[in-house]
């Protein structure tokens, strides 16, 4: 199996062929000086916003990256999870290629995420939820105030960060860090990440409730290196190996046919939100893979409903800010989070538009791999808007149109670059947006995530990538979706109850397998062995393995009526062992 944890550099296979539909914004030359200025810029506005000794976070502890120095209007001096896994994700790449500075400040973060992992908070307790509690204070305490919780990416995105960190260090004689610092932590993400897949939560914009696809496809990525790092480790990961198809399976349902619908499950009565949304441009690029083809199911960057939905995103933000005035088809524009959004007046920012670039990079980058690009029927219309006489078929590395293609890509991505370039103001500070109407900065300074997704932007032009997370033998989805129940425990649920004979008693709640609440679809239990002296009801259900619940128990009374029990709701969680047992006694209150 491919396994490099070396990062590696992919023969340059770039035709500088000209296209004449689109000539950039600026020359190549201009871009990479800005690279190089940005790039720096960039690396040492992460290093500031983080402890111990960063300028803009006097108070940060080791490890730990504040979101941003801006503590009102808004207030983000605090830490994300999603948002710290992002950066050292790209700090952990930039180790690995060489910059060995950083390892310090990653095993600094190896133990604040340990620590983080064990508060207790509104989302729960460390083993009933809190992994999904999205932010925390800075001195690595629980933040307690009103937020958008919980958020199911952040135990994905942190397991994906720390899974390239420790199979470098099992490729490089670190076998025990791995095993004794960075799997315990993993094992919990994991833990969470089986367990919740198949529930509700707020989305990484921390605005809708529902099912969100960057999440799912950040659950699947890390489902599937955590079960390969498992392996390394000889260690059991219950759940996942078969939790990872569903997740897949399940994310198959956000494609339109023409772009990917971002949340689902969605109780939002917002109708003219049409789900085009660029955090599945990030999701993209996110999962990327190397050693992918351009894959439909998981969405790779140089796939056919990756690039179709690049193209419906990117056209959905051209005529709603009047920076993009004017600006041609086949063009860079600003990019921001989704045409409809409010959030400080709807703006574009830079993180999205740095990943319309990095996507096309990155598709770049698996064209020269499987020496092809291929154009179908879903692609062509992307193609078009910058190669407007192309045609769907295949064209082979070393064919003249396969060498158009990649300039006019290349072209195409640089082109997003020279739109951050312009609205970057002289001293390289990168907020968190920039205003649709004058590209002013906007909203947070020196967003961590901006000057991260610098860096890995232009490492992707650089054709630098990350190793394989394993999508070549992890991208078939199985043909029908069991969500949760994929992995099933089975309960015995004994309940004693006295009541007459011939009423009966059901088991009633939050699970889909026992009613969802609804007091006729719940699950009668076998009265054959009720006693007087032992009045017991039972039954045995299939429940999705360590999936948390709550139920109650019902009586039925010979003339038709329901009775509930009193008191709370009850409270169970199967085990998380796919095919195991568990028992359950109570007794009716
Ligand atoms: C990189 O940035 C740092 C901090 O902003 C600055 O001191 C240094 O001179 C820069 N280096 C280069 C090569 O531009
Ligand atoms: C759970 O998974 C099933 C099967 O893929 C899907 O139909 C359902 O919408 C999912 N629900 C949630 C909340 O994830
Ligand atoms: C109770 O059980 C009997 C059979 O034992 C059944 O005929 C009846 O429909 C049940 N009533 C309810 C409310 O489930």
């Amino acid at each position: 199996m491919f396994h490099s944890t070396l990062l590696y550099t992919l023969p340059v296979a770039l035709l500088l062929a000209r296209t004449v539909f689109s000539s950039p914004a600026n020359e190549p030359s201009v871009i990479d000086e800005f690279i190089t200025t940005q790039g720096n810029i960039s690396i040492h506005g992460i290093i500031a916003n983080m402890g111990p000794d960063g300028a803009k976070a006097p108070d940060a502890p080791a490890g730990i990256v504040v979101a941003s120095p801006s503590r009102s209007d808004p207030d983000y001096y605090s830490t994300w999870t999603r948002d710290s896994a992002l950066t050292y994700k790209a700090l952990i790449e930039r180790f690995i290629a060489g910059d060995t500075s950083l390892q310090t400040r990653i095993n600094e973060y190896v133990s604040s995420q340990a620590y983080i992992q064990g508060l207790s908070n509104p989302s729960g307790d460390p083993d009933s939820g809190g992994l999904g509690d999205p932010r925390f204070n800075v001195d690595r305490t629980t933040f307690t105030g009103g937020w958008a919780r919980p958020q199911r990416d952040g135990p994905a995105l942190r397991t994906t960060a720390l899974s390239i960190y420790a199979n470098w260090l099992i490729d490089h004689d670190g076998q025990t860090q791995a095993l004794d610092t960075i799997w315990p932590i993993i094992e919990k993400d994991l833990a969470y990440t089986v367990r919740y897949w198949n529930q509700t939560g707020f989305d990484l914009w921390e605005e809708t409730y529902g099912s969100s696809f960057f999440t799912l496809s950040a659950s699947h990525r890390a489902l599937v290196e955590g079960t390969t790092l498992a392996k390394r480790l000889s260690q059991p990961c219950p759940g996942c190996e078969s939790a990872a198809p569903q997740v897949l399976c399940f994310i198959q349902s956000f494609w339109t046919g023409s772009y990917i619908d971002t949340n689902i499950n969605t109780n939002e009565a917002n109708e003219a939100h049409t789900g085009k949304d660029a955090s599945s441009i990030l999701s993209s690029i996110h999962t990327f893979d190397p050693a992918a083809k351009c894959t439909d199911a998981t969405f790779q960057p140089c796939s056919s409903r990756a690039l179709a939905n690049h193209k419906a995103v990117t056209d959905s933000f051209r005529s709603v800010y009047s920076i993009n005035n004017g600006i041609d088809q086949g063009r860079a524009v600003a990019v921001g989070r989704y045409s409809e959004d409010l959030y400080y007046g709807g703006n574009p920012w830079y993180l999205t538009t740095l990943a319309a670039a990095e996507q096309l990079y990155d598709a770049i980058i698996q064209w020269s791999h499987q020496d092809s690009v291929i154009v179908t029927d879903l692609s062509l219309p992307f193609f078009r808007d910058l190669l407007p006489s192309i045609a769907t078929g295949t064209y082979e590395s070393g064919s003249s149109t396969y060498g158009s293609i990649i300039s006019a890509v290349s072209t195409y991505a640089d082109d997003f670059i020279a739109m951050v370039q312009k609205y970057t103001p002289p001293n390289g500070g990168l907020a968190e947006q920039y205003d649709r109407n004058t590209g002013s900065p906007l909203s947070a300074v020196d967003l961590t995530w901006s000057y991260a997704s610098f860096l890995t932007t232009s490492h992707r032009r650089a054709r630098k990538v990350g190793p394989t997370w394993g999508e070549p033998t992890s991208n078939t989805p199985p043909t029908t979706c069991l969500g949760a129940l994929a992995c099933s425990a089975r309960i015995t649920f004994n309940t004693h109850v006295t009541n007459s004979f011939h009423e009966n008693v059901t088991i009633v709640g939050q699970l889909d397998q026992i009613g969802n609440w609804g007091p006729e679809n719940g699950i009668r239990l076998d009265g054959s062995k009720y006693t007087s002296s032992d009045p017991l009801w039972y039954g045995d259900i299939d429940l999705p393995a360590g999936t948390p619940f709550e139920y109650k128990y019902i009586k039925w009374t010979s003339s038709g009526e329901i009775v509930w029990e009193s008191g709370s709701n009850r409270k169970y969680t199967p085990p998380l062992e796919c095919g195991s047992s568990g028992i359950v006694n109570d007794l009716w209150t």
